[in-house]
């Protein structure tokens, strides 16, 4: 049997959240990559309801306008002055087709863990039960705050009682006076029948400890109207917790971690360490890849299959291919082929492509850089605005010069072309492909295949500089040490004078 779509489902998303003590809106705070609401919309949207509306007020244009961003096709309904959940959904309602039928669900914005499956599980109860109303209900240790689901001698569920008005209850010795003591909450979560959910909503009433129209009060009138009134139990009480404050955002932040990291081992990643390792909500892991300590997946990453990535490395928004490796490195937006290396200390910055089996080893940044099959950039360099062709070598601490101060510019190093040791390349500038610079160049105009450039200040040896500059130094007494050696021709301790003049320009 496939599984029933939902007419609707509304998020509410319209309270303060006061308790955050933040500028930004609560739903908007994020954890696994995704904003609190996002993680409602997304679960919602899973069950692929023909309605998605959300309920917006607090802080209304940042909410709407990341709502409109993240799902363009859902309905945002605005909720008025009138408070309380009853409202909120009622105001969704308003702006949904007048002759909806079927299953309306109702969830939180700020209810991050809740799955779809849960919210097709209920549905599906909702429905074999021709029920009027399924509330999603946990039993909690401690249900401080939470309403409390009411039951009758059959097992129904009677009502809800407000934890606030279960205090007052008891105070004044009224009927509910022990409903405070009941551990089965509500979640706030629920599936009614569209028709059932108008009808009781227009009822009900602010008559109330906190002066709000209840949602949960839509339990009571619609038994009173001779409907079912069920709940539907679930174990997993994390995925009915909400966000209030900062505390309890870090708490689902790790308890989503904790899920997604071990979603990727049965998946088939290898992950050493999962209490260090971070890992978004869409990011995706190959099989046999193993993930190192103190290792951040963020935003859209993508690792290949047979990886070695971290440890200390963070990933966002970048595609690895399969059989690289990633040690140390901080990436965004870029590209690395497969069996490709990096790292040791690397910081590949965003338009970083880096091709199959090349390699960007330590202290090297990159930046809009094309690195072709094969090529290498492996120590101490800076890489910035360069298309580099495949197997080009370019060696230890060059530096691609690509800002003149007001413009960048771009160096192309073509294939199998070598660069020399702490070369400065002054874009704009070519070097083609089977070319040659020198070590210690500063080069600033085109090579030609077949060359070498050699731009640098030629080596003169001045005989008789240390003893006329520096007589009575160490230095002076080495030479002086060192000459007379010579003279008594013992090749073990000396250096003959010839073997170093003239540097190596030659
Ligand atoms: C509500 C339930 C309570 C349940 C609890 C679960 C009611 C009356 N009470 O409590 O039984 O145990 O949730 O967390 O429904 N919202 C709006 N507009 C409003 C008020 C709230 O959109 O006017 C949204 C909030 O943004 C939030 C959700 O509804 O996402 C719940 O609001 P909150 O104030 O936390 O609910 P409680 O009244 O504490
Ligand atoms: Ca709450």
């Amino acid at each position: 049997m496939s599984a029933p779509r939902p007419a609707a489902v509304i998020v509410l998303a319209a309270g303060e959240g006061t308790r955050m003590k933040s500028d930004i809106p609560k739903v908007l705070h994020t954890i696994g990559g995704r904003s609190l609401v996002g993680h409602a919309v997304a679960a919602a949207r899973g069950t692929e309801p023909s309605h998605l509306a959300v309920v917006v007020r607090h802080q209304r244009e940042r909410v709407a306008a990341h709502i409109a961003e993240i799902a363009p096709d859902a309905t945002i309904a605005d909720q008025d002055e009138v408070k309380g959940t009853g409202r909120a959904a009622e105001c969704a309602l308003e702006m949904l087709p007048g002759d909806l039928s079927g299953t309306v669900l109702v969830t939180y914005g700020d209810v991050p863990l809740l799955a779809t499956q849960t919210l097709t599980e209920l549905t599906t109860a909702h429905e074999q039960g021709g029920n009027a109303v399924t509330v999603l209900t946990a039993v909690v240790p401690n249900p401080t705050g939470y309403g409390r689901i009411l039951r009758d001698a059959a097992g129904s569920v009677a009502g809800i009682i407000e934890h606030k008005d279960a205090l007052k209850a008891r105070e004044e010795g009224t009927e509910h006076k022990d409903a405070v003591e009941i551990r089965e909450i509500n979640s706030g979560i629920y599936a009614f029948d569209a028709a059932v959910l108008r009808e009781s909503l227009a009822k009900v009433t602010t008559d109330n400890a906190q002066g709000e129209k209840y949602l949960t009060d839509v339990l009571g009138l619609a038994r009173e109207a001779g409907g079912r009134v069920e709940a539907h139990t679930i174990d997993d009480l994390m995925q009915t917790e909400g966000v209030n404050d900062k505390v309890q955002l870090a708490a689902m932040g790790r308890e989503l971690n904790k899920r997604i990291v071990e979603q990727a081992m049965r998946d088939g990643a290898i992950v050493i360490d999962p209490a260090t390792t971070f890992v978004d909500v869409e990011v995706t892991i190959g099989r046999d890849t193993v993930v190192h300590p103190n290792t951040q997946l963020r935003g859209a990453t993508t690792i290949g299959v047979n990886c070695e990535i971290g440890p200390d490395t963070t990933l966002v928004d970048t595609e690895v291919g399969d059989g690289a490796s990633v040690v140390r490195t901080q990436a965004q937006l870029a590209k690395v082929g497969d069996e490709a290396t990096v790292g040791p200390f690397s910081f590949l910055r965003p338009g970083t492509e880096l091709g199959a089996k090349g390699k960007i080893g330590g202290f090297v940044e990159t930046k809009n850089a094309q690195i072709g099959d094969g090529a290498k950039v492996p120590h101490l360099t800076y890489c910035g605005d360069a298309v580099i062709g495949e197997g080009a070598n370019i060696g230890a601490g060059t530096i691609f010069a690509n800002y003149d101060g007001v413009n960048k510019h771009v160096t192309h190093v073509g294939a199998h072309s070598f660069v020399g040791s702490d070369s400065v390349l002054i874009a704009p500038v070519t070097i083609a492909p089977g070319a040659y610079v020198a070590a210690g160049s500063a080069v600033d105009g085109d090579v030609n295949s077949g060359q070498i450039a050699v731009a640098r200040g030629r080596q003169r040896n001045i005989d008789g500089w240390v003893e006329r500059r520096r007589s009575g130094t160490k230095t002076h007494e080495a030479a002086q040490n060192n000459a007379r050696a010579a003279t008594n021709a013992d090749p073990s301790t000396t250096v003959a004078p010839e073997s170093a003049d003239e540097g190596t320009s030659k």
